[in-house]
């Protein structure tokens, strides 16, 4: 039977960041996976350019029922080692917008270079790997794989959460916790588009494709400033990806569609130089013009077909409402298959902050998305997954 310093379960971004980084510390690695190539979400992300990092990676862009959790581990590998990490790679990069740091070329680059790290850190890799049983005993992890045994010492488990289950993602880091005595805290999807009631649905389907800068806010206060996207579906977009982690089934999202506009003064300013422009030529010199028809056929009263001079204000009143607080009930969200992540997971509070191992269960670590730590839209996820990983292979 082989025996190994550590066993990661999870060829993600934690797994094999956690393999490489502990087998470079000397350690005897073995890295395992379910999937035929490793990494293989983070050749999906960023649109196939892997947004690997956040130039304003702070502790208040991650959610988890214990805030203070991710500090440790954030404030002692950085966005900065990582981007080092990418430069020595000659790995080209650019800042998208708002501090998200994509690959020029391909995420393939960022599997290249895990795939690299662990080959110097002389880590064993097992793909098309499934895991039939753990159990521990004084020596350590035993674990039944197809076909072999293997031991080690210390069990690392990188195995994600449940979205996107086409990539391989599966409930097994969550059985493994409460086989081991610790909580679970309930899961959902986040960072996810919405779905709309039906007529809502039909009602806007005619603006789908349609893109607006905006601002979201859920009924917590919690607010992002990001586009919006009018979907088949539902809606989408950066904003109500983001708005998504904080809101709960049956509550409302604000959004507002004109965020840099005094549309009152707008209209006014317009009104005195312009008396017979018509509304909606006026209303599309600020918003796509296949919304503002749509407004016009979903809120008649508010948004009549007439010209500046003829709207009264009770309708100007009406119409700059209904754009800049409109207030919309999702249907629900488009789950895991879609969803970038998976809110909630293994209790925080079983866990160590420096070492990420269980507090009652020595020789046993969570990292990555696993662990109820979830970050914003932006790269904020993968540094989650580097600086888990970090701070956990340093104390294998
Ligand atoms: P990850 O899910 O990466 O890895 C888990 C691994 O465990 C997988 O390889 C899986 O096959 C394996 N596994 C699961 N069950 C197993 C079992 N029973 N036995 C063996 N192996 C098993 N984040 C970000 O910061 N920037 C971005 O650009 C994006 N973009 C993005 C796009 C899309 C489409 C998705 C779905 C997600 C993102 N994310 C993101 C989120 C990011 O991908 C995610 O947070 C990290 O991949 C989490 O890393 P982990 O290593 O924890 O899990």
């Amino acid at each position: 039977m082989e025996q190994f310093d550590a066993i990661v379960i999870g060829a993600g971004a934690a797994g094999m960041f956690c393999a490489a980084r502990a087998g470079q510390a000397g350690r005897r690695v073995l890295l395992v996976d379910n999937g035929k190539k490793p990494g293989r979400k983070i050749l999906m992300s960023g649109g196939g350019r892997c947004n690997f990092t956040n130039l304003y990676i702070e502790p208040a862009a991650y959610l988890s029922q214990n805030p203070h959790f991710c500090k440790s581990a954030l404030a002692r590998y950085t966005q900065w080692d990582f981007i080092d990490l990418v430069n020595k790679y000659g790995i080209a990069w650019h800042e998208k917008t708002l501090g998200q740091l994509f690959c020029d070329d391909s995420a393939q680059q960022i599997v290249d270079m895990l795939v690299a790290e662990c080959e110097k850190g002389g880590v064993t890799m097992r793909l098309r790997s499934e895991v039939l049983s753990v159990t521990r005993d004084e020596a350590g992890y035993l674990l039944t794989l197809n076909g072999e045994e293997v031991r080690a010492t210390r069990l690392v488990i990188a195995s994600g959460g449940l979205s996107m289950p086409g990539l391989g993602a599966s409930p097994f880091g969550y059985k493994i916790a409460e086989q081991f005595g610790l909580k679970v805290l309930p899961t959902r999807a986040g960072l996810v588009p919405f779905t709309l009631h039906k007529p809502l649905l039909e009602q806007l389907s005619v603006i789908s494709g349609v893109s607006v800068p905006s601002v979201i806010t859920a009924e917590d206060g919690t607010v992002f400033r990001e586009s919006l996207l009018f979907t088949h579906r539902g809606l989408s977009g950066p904003a109500v990806l983001q708005i998504s982690s904080y809101w709960q089934p049956g509550e409302f999202v604000t959004i507002n569609l004109v965020p840099d506009t005094d549309l009152h003064e707008v209209l006014n300013a317009q009104r005195a130089a312009h008396p017979n422009q018509s509304l909606k030529n006026t209303l599309a010199l600020h918003l796509p013009k296949r919304l503002v028809e749509c407004l016009m056929l979903l809120h008649p009263e508010q948004f009549p077909d007439v010209s500046l001079r003829q709207l009264n204000s009770r309708q100007q009143n009406g119409l700059v409402d209904t754009l800049q607080q409109w207030r919309v009930q999702p249907n629900g969200t488009e789950g895991y298959r879609t969803a970038e992540v998976t809110l909630g997971g293994v209790d925080t509070h079983a866990l160590s902050s420096r070492t990420l191992e269980a507090r009652d269960v020595p020789g046993l670590y969570f990292i990555g998305e696993v662990v109820d730590v979830t970050g914003w839209l932006g790269g904020y996820n993968f540094q989650w997954a580097w600086a888990s990983a970090a701070a956990c292979a340093q104390a294998l």
